[in-house]
Parts: C-alpha cells; sequence; structure tokens
C-alpha cells in the first residue's frame, strides 16, 4: 500500500519543513504502508531535510527527461537525486490541463525517471466529459498504453494513479465500486504493480477506496495539506494492510 501527498503549489520551505516534522511526531510507524510526500521543487530540499533517514519518502511533482539543456523551468532526474527526492509524479492531469503535458510527454518523463533510478507515479485519468460520452476506458487505454510503450515491463518502482478529472480538487469521489472498476481495467492493460486512486481522498472515504481489491493506495491533493488528515489516511492504509 503507497499514501502519496501532492502538495501541488502549496507550501513554501518554511512550511514543508514544520509539516515534516509534525508529520514525523504523528507517524507510529505505519507498517505496510509506503508513505511520500511531493512537494514543490524549491521545498524540496527542506523535506529532505526533515525525512531523510525515517519512513517517509520525498518526491517532486513532475521531472524531465533529459539530463540538462535549454529546457526554462524544467528539473532532471540527477537534479531531482541530488537535492534527496527518491521519486516523482509524472503527467498530472493539471500538467496535462494547464500545461499542454501529452501523453508522450508523461511516458518521457516515466520511462527517464525510472531509468534514472528514481520512483514513479504516473496519472491517468478521464475527463467529466469524457466520462459521460462512454469514453473512460477508450481514453485510459490510450493513456496507459503511451507509458507501456515507453515502459513495456513495469518495474515495481512504477505506480499509476487512476485520478478521475472530475473527482480532483471538487470533493465529489469516485464511488469504490466505479474506482475498483476502473483500477482492474488499468490493471489488465498494464501489470502494474501499484494501482493507485486520486481525487477528493479524505478520511472520511478512505477505508471505503482503500478496501477494494485493485486499490492498492491513494495519491491525495487537498487532504494531504495538514498533517492531521495524512496521517489519519496514513493510518487507514496500515490498518487495513494488516487485515
Ligand atoms: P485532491 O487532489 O485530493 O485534492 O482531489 C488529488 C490529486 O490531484 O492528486
Amino acid at each position: 500500500m503507497l499514501i502519496a501527498g501532492n502538495w501541488k503549489m502549496f507550501k513554501g520551505p518554511g512550511e514543508t519543513a514544520s509539516f515534516c516534522a509534525a508529520l514525523l511526531e504523528e507517524l507510529d510507524g505505519e507498517p505496510g504502508v509506503d508513505i511520500v510526500v511531493a512537494p514543490a521543487f524549491v521545498s524540496l530540499h527542506a523535506a529532505v531535510a526533515e525525512l531523510e533517514g525515517g519512513p517517509v519518502r520525498v518526491y517532486a511533482q513532475s521531472v524531465h527527461w533529459e539530463e540538462e539543456g535549454a529546457f526554462t523551468g524544467e528539473v532532471s532526474r540527477s537534479m531531482l537525486i541530488a537535492s534527496g527526492a527518491t521519486g516523482a509524479i509524472v503527467g498530472h492531469s493539471e500538467r496535462r490541463q494547464y500545461f499542454c503535458e501529452t501523453d508522450e510527454t508523461t511516458a518521457l518523463r516515466a520511462a527517464a525517471a525510472l531509468e534514472g533510478g528514481l520512483s514513479v507515479i504516473a496519472c491517468v485519468g478521464e475527463t467529466l466529459d469524457e466520462r459521460e460520452a462512454g469514453e473512460t476506458e477508450a481514453v485510459l487505454r490510450r493513456q496507459v498504453e503511451a507509458i507501456a510503450a515507453a515502459v513495456p515491463e513495469p518495474p515495481a518502482g512504477l505506480a499509476v494513479a487512476y485520478e478521475p478529472v472530475w473527482a480532483i480538487g471538487t470533493g465529489v469521489t469516485a464511488t469504490p465500486e466505479t474506482a475498483q472498476e476502473a483500477h482492474a481495467f488499468v490493471r489488465g492493460l498494464y501489470p502494474v504493480e501499484l494501482v493507485l486512486y486520486g481525487g477528493s481522498v479524505k478520511p472520511e472515504n478512505a477505508e471505503e477506496l482503500l478496501t477494494k481489491p485493485d486499490v492498492d493506495g491513494a495519491l491525495v491533493g487537498g487532504a494531504s495539506l495538514d498533517v492531521v488528515s495524512f496521517t489519519e489516511i496514513c493510518r487507514t492504509a496500515a490498518r487495513l494492510s494488516r487485515s
């Protein structure tokens, strides 16, 4: 089970340091659960300084596929490794929606990060229009197959996050049945070890989602910004992975 907090464009270095210190105090080891936080690039160092050697890993929110070059605003895998990050999220729907990220660039980022030894959470998911038009499976197939083409044998460090766009930041969560159906579909396309669910995961709905057989963890946005709610989700995951 993997619980990852995607902080998006929240928390600079100061807030990151105090959050991470508080998180370590709250956690009791949470056996059976891998815990990740993904701060903004500028806050990676602060997170690593607090969390190094402990149970919580630090991921970036994106990574470029080239080692270096004239790519303003981008960060390479070796830069991330040098700052102590051990993984990266790629292809988040906000990157796809607002920053022209495509299936191809998502796949390039995923493949380069994995090759460089980083873990990856690669995001897929349909919009509301696509779901209402009955295109969910076609969209997931296209997105997952792009990743599979670049990374034919999914390594242990790769997780796919199913994040229906209509559930992100809206307070509307996919029902556990809808999530399960999409996760099973993704897994049928691509034998990845972990399929995470993302989209308005909170302490109140974490259990019903995480008990579904193909839901192997969560990518948490809003609820990961608060130490208490994030810890509660991690504890739920730990309890479920013991039972
Ligand atoms: P949310 O975000 O939990 O705030 O819906 C999830 C995500 O975007 O990864």
